[in-house]
C-alpha cells in the first residue's frame, strides 16, 4: 500500500510525464512546419515514449492500490527560435525531470517503501539516457553551428538516433 505522501509525489510524476509528452509533441510540429522530418520524427518518437513513462507510472500506484490521476494536458510552448535553443529546452527539461525523480527516490526512502524504490530505479536509468541523448545531439548542432549542408545531413543522421532506440527503453 502506498502511503499519502507517495501517492502525492508519484501523481505530480504522472503529470510531468504527461507535459513531457505533450513539449515533445509540440516540438515535432515545429520540426515538421520547418521540414525538418528527421527531427520531426525523433520528437514524435519522444513523445510516445514520454507517455508510455507516464503509463508506467499509472500502472503502477493502481497495482499498489493507489488511485492515479490522469492529468489535465496543458497547452506547451509551439514556437521555438531555433533548432538549437529548442534542443537545449529539451536538455533543461530533462535534467529538470531528472531532479524531480531524484527526489521522488528520497522520499521513497524516506517512507521506508522499498518496492517504489525498486520501481523507482528504471527512471533512474532512462534519465541517465535521456540527459546524455539530449546532450549528444546538442554537441551535433554546436559542431554544424550555420552550415546548411550540415543541418540538412543531422536530420538524416537524428534517423538512426530514432531507429537504434530500442522498445525495452521506452
Ligand atoms: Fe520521462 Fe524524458 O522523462
Amino acid at each position: 500500500m502506498l502511503s499519502d505522501r507517495m501517492l502525492e509525489v508519484l501523481n505530480k510524476q504522472i503529470k510531468l510525464e504527461g507535459d513531457s509528452s505533450q513539449i515533445y509533441l509540440s516540438m515535432a510540429v515545429w520540426s515538421e512546419n520547418k521540414g525538418m522530418e528527421g527531427v520531426a520524427q525523433f520528437m514524435y518518437g519522444h513523445a510516445d515514449e514520454e507517455r508510455q513513462h507516464m503509463l508506467k507510472l499509472i500502472r503502477f500506484v493502481n497495482e499498489r492500490g493507489g488511485k492515479a490521476i490522469v492529468p489535465d494536458i496543458a497547452m506547451p510552448a509551439n514556437e521555438f527560435d531555433s533548432l538549437k535553443k529548442m534542443f537545449e529546452i529539451l536538455l533543461s527539461h530533462e535534467v529538470f525531470v531528472s531532479k524531480s525523480i531524484n527526489d521522488i527516490v528520497h522520499v521513497s526512502l524516506e517512507e521506508r517503501d522499498y518496492a517504489s524504490n525498486n520501481f523507482l530505479q528504471w527512471y533512474v536509468s532512462e534519465q541517465i539516457e535521456e540527459e546524455a541523448l539530449a546532450r549528444t545531439v546538442l554537441d551535433k548542432i554546436n559542431l554544424i553551428g550555420d552550415d546548411k549542408g550540415g543541418l540538412y545531413l543531422f536530420d538524416n543522421d537524428i534517423k538512426s538516433i530514432v531507429a537504434n532506440i530500442s522498445p525495452e527503453q521506452q
